[in-house]
């Protein structure tokens, strides 16, 4: 066994970490941003490695571009104001989060689109069909989710948005996907597995929820027969995914 201590801001840090208009992003230090398909459009290094072999796998950039990725708050509030502008109240409290609470601003979204002539910077075209739905189809191999679904509008607070896609990471994004799950959805169902207590199991990894100690840093000990990754919740916890052989 091995003890490991995480500090109370590791809450705000990880893949998996929930921003909306309940959750503002809290950025603890710079984002490790590379660019995404030789454009000027960033995404945090795993997003963009993980988002270049998704690409590979179907031949994406032939005709797919990258749109929009991580956005700096002076920018998404750039984005707010001209949208207020142009297209009202209504509109951009449907299409464009308040700037803070923008997962563009982590650094693990994109907003994509069909390649075409004109794109359209807020709703850009992403049908359900062709390239575009062969995207989705592999996209959860590769730890992404399509992360504001129809009929999903009272849960996620934005509307149905076909283009953005935000990354969480592998196994999170197979399982949210096969259960259907937002992203705010599989945070509250990681609940039920508190750590120490009972976990989701699966072949290979197992899944658990650690809630944050209320002073200080929360303390866990760790099995030295598996791997661990972490995650916080960007509330009051943490999402441990441990890998290995679990029926040993
Ligand atoms: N379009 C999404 C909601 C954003 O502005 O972050
Ligand atoms: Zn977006």
């Amino acid at each position: 066994m091995t003890s490991l201590l995480l500090p109370p801001k590791a809450v705000h840090q990880g893949d998996l970490i929930l921003v909306n208009a309940d959750h503002p992003y809290h950025p603890l230090s710079p984002p490790d941003l590379l660019p995404v398909a030789g454009t000027e459009i960033l995404l945090e290094r795993r997003a963009a490695q993980a988002l270049d072999r998704l690409m590979s796998a179907i031949g994406g950039w032939e005709k797919i571009v990258p749109v929009s990725g991580w956005r700096s708050q002076a920018e998404q509030q750039t984005i707010w104001e001209d949208s207020l502008r142009e297209n009202g109240l209504d509109f951009t409290q449907t299409y464009v989060a308040r700037p803070g609470c923008s997962e563009h601003q982590t650094g693990l979204a994109i907003d994509l689109g069909l390649q075409s002539s004109h794109i359209d910077f807020i709703r850009p075209a992403f049908p359900y069909q062709g390239i575009c739905q062969t995207f989705r189809q592999a996209m959860a191999k590769y730890g992404w989710i399509q992360r504001y679904p129809e009929g999903k509008e009272h849960i996620t607070g934005i509307g149905h948005e076909p283009w953005h896609f935000r990354y969480v990471g592998t196994p999170h994004a197979a399982i949210m996907a096969a259960r259907g799950f937002t992203l705010e959805e599989y945070i509250v169902w990681l609940r039920s597995f508190p750590y120490g207590t009972c976990r989701y199991q699966d072949q290979n990894f197992a899944l658990s929820f650690l809630p944050a100690a209320s002073h200080g840093p929360t303390a866990i000990l760790l099995s030295s027969n598996y791997s661990y990754t972490f995650s916080g919740n960007n509330a009051d916890g943490f999402l441990l995914t441990e890998w290995g052989n679990l029926h040993d």
